[in-house]
Formats: structure tokens, sequence, C-alpha cells
């Protein structure tokens, strides 16, 4: 530990021999791990139904339980499919990193930990679609080419962001997923396992950002805040497939727009993103050429933000909130006093709050820093961001605050 005043600002390589502690304490070998053999239950679902693309749209109420568990099926698969290709240039780009680095680093060495956390993933999302007797939903010869062409621009802090913008909206979807007793069980192992190994991944890649950012030269800057905006068209791409529809007999035209233009689905996108915007705002990597790419894309709300339509039942400037509220990390929810506050910033036309949790949290809340906070009956995405000196926990968040 440094003698820094901020205990949770750990250098890099202290960061990462922490990550490699946290690897070889907890990990797992999906290939045992998973019982592969159990049978799946006909009448469970492969996606909890409100992530599916359909869900909440008259199509979906016209199609039957088995064609929704059915379309479930051909989504998870999609969404696996296209997990095993990230994961691969993901795995490419930083291979070709570590050329340059040096072998004895702690750096190193996690990150050649991150690679085999990976080729496991790679190898059990290959099992899971086997399992379920699906085909893989195979990216056309040219799509693959370009897919392999995209780790070699994965040069510094692109490589991190990118990885963030692969790996944070997948996990917070997860997240929110796999405890849904809906859901096959051989489906909540899989995310579990996943999103246990892709914590310390997320951790280590914003790591790498916050080192980077105060030196990163302002070219550089601008260019990752603008480039990862293509995320947004491009996952919403992804996430509306036409294979997936064909394959369950819908007309893909009209089942892609509906999914396309499904507020319920825009919902889903926003909360799924929502961790991640707000680091990328935290970090000055959001510009508004990438702020619109993700907004017409419906990863973040229309461009009025929800505080300044609802100024009068929202919470005034400087007002103060004082008072119970609950908050939950690491899937536990607490019972905590807070004092927040916020103002809607002109620059970025964002409701920004921050404030202070009293109360006790797990001891290592700060590793995995994502919370949801809910104050006066209203939740929000927060992140607690340091332990304060006198014992509590600093808190911001950005969009619609949990209070007012
Ligand atoms: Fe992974
Ligand atoms: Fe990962």
């Amino acid at each position: 530990m440094t003698s820094s005043v901020r205990s949770n600002s750990p250098t890099r390589e202290e960061f990462s021999e922490r990550l490699l502690r946290g690897s070889v304490k907890k990990y797992y070998e999906p290939v045992v791990d998973i019982d592969w053999d159990a049978p799946l239950d006909p009448d469970k679902f492969y996606l909890p139904p409100k992530l599916v693309s359909l869900y909440g749209t008259p199509l979906w109420d016209t199609m039957t339980r088995e064609q929704q568990i059915e379309l479930s099926r051909q989504e998870l698969v999609n969404t696996l499919s296209a997990g095993i290709w990230f994961e691969n240039i993901l795995n490419q780009g930083i291979l070709r990193k570590l050329m340059h680095e040096d072998p004895t680093s702690n750096a190193t060495h996690y990150a050649l930990t991150e690679m085999g956390d990976e080729t496991r993933h790679m190898v059990m999302f290959g099992k899971a679609i086997e399992r379920m007797g699906v085909k893989p939903i195979a990216p056309k010869r040219y799509q693959r080419m370009i897919i392999n062409a995209v780790p070699l621009g994965f040069k510094g802090s692109v490589l991190w962001v990118a990885a963030l913008i692969g790996e944070e909206i997948f996990d917070s979807l997860q997240r929110q997923m796999m405890d849904d007793p809906q859901l096959q069980p051989m489906v909540q192992r899989l995310m579990r396992i996943h999103v246990t190994e892709e914590a310390r991944h997320i951790q280590f890649a914003r790591d790498g950002v916050r080192k980077r950012i105060d030196d990163m030269p302002r070219l550089n800057r601008w260019w990752i805040s603008t480039i990862n905006g293509i995320g947004g068209p491009f996952f919403r791409y992804i996430f509306s497939n036409p294979v997936m529809y064909r394959r369950v007999g819908l007309d893909w035209r009209q089942a892609r727009r509906t999914a396309r233009r499904s507020p319920h689905r825009h919902e889903m996108q926003i909360s799924g993103f929502a961790p991640l915007a707000a680091f990328l705002e935290e970090v000055g990597l959001m510009g508004p050429i990438a702020r619109m790419m993700w907004r017409r894309s419906h990863f973040l709300p229309a461009k009025t933000p929800r505080v300044a339509v609802e100024a009068p039942t929202g919470p005034a400037p400087d007002e103060v909130y004082d008072g119970p509220a609950n908050i939950k990390v690491s899937d536990e929810e607490h019972a905590v006093r807070v004092r927040l506050t916020g103002r809607l910033d002109p620059v970025d036309g964002k409701y920004h709050w921050r404030g202070t949790v009293f109360g006790a949290l797990p001891e290592d809340v700060l590793r995995r820093p994502e919370a949801l906070l809910t104050a006066n009956g209203r939740t929000a995405a927060a992140r607690l961001t340091e332990r304060t000196p006198q014992g509590g926990y600093s808190v911001t968040g950005v969009g619609a605050p949990p209070f007012g």
C-alpha cells in the first residue's frame, strides 16, 4: 500500500497484484464447473423475457410461449456468438500490446491471466451453444475480415476503452438477469461465472484508462472520446440480427423494426449502458459526437435530460437530500443514510449528483464500486468513489438522481 492519503488509489502494479491474487482465489473451469449433462427445462427461458428484444411489444403478445422461449434461445446464441469473437479480438489486442511490455511486471501477468479467463469463456460459450442444440451465428466472410483487423487499432487507451465497451454492457445486463427464476439453470450458472471473472477485467481496464488519462495527448483524448460512439450503432446491429428472427419463423424485417423502436428495449439498453456511460463521463471520454451516436441508437436517454423536463417535480438546484436510502452493491441491499445534492451541468446538459453514504458496507466495496441507490422511491445507478476519512463513502451519479 502506498503512503498516499487516498488509500484506494494504488499504483498500476499494486492494482494488478491485487487482481492476480483475486484470480488465484476465485476462478472457474467451465468444463467442470457447469453440469453440461443436466437436462434443459423445456419451459424455461434462455434469457429473461424482459431482455428478449421483442418483449413488451404487440408482436411479442401474438407469439406463443413456445415461440417466445425459442426466440430467447436464438438471442442467447447470438449474444454468445458475438461474445466469442469479441473475446477473440480482445485477446489479439492484448497479446500484441504485451510484445512491447515488461514480461516481469504484475500488469503483464494480469493481462496474461485475463487472456486465460477469456479463452476459458470462449470454451464455455461454445459448449453452451452446442448444448442448446443451436448453430452458432457466424459473421459473413467480409465481416470476419473486418473484425480480425480491428485489434490492429487497439493501441494504448483504445484497447481499454474497447474492452470496456465489449464487457460492461453485457456485464451490467448479466447482473440484472442471472438470478431470474425463469432462466435455464445452465444459463444462470454461465452468467455467474462470467460476471465473477469479468468484474476483474473491467476493473483492470478502468484502472488502465484512469492511469493514462491525465497524460493523454489532446488528439488521442479527442479520438477516443469520439470513436467510442461507434459502440451504439454496432450493438444495435448485433442485438437485432435478422438471423435470430428468421430462425424463429418471424418476418425479420418487421421483427427488427419492432425491436429497434421498442421503448421497453430502449430502457433496457439505457440501463445496461448506464454504468459505462457514467464512467466515460467521469473520465472525460464521452465527446459530443459519441454522445449523439449512443443517444441515437437508444443507449442514452433522449436529448433533453429528464430532470430538466421534470423540473417542477425534480430536485431544485443545490437542494440537499438528507435521509434514508437503500444501496445495492454486489447483489446485496444495505439500509444507509445519504446526503446528496446535484446540479444540471450546462456543458453536457446532464444532471450530476454526488454526496456521502453513511453506514456499514462490505469491506471490499470499492473494488466493485457500481451500486444502485434508492431514496424517496427512486432508483439510480451510482458509483462509490472513495472512503471518506470520517467513515462514509463518496458516491456520484449522472442522470436522473435517486432523490427529489
Ligand atoms: Fe469473458
Ligand atoms: Fe473479459
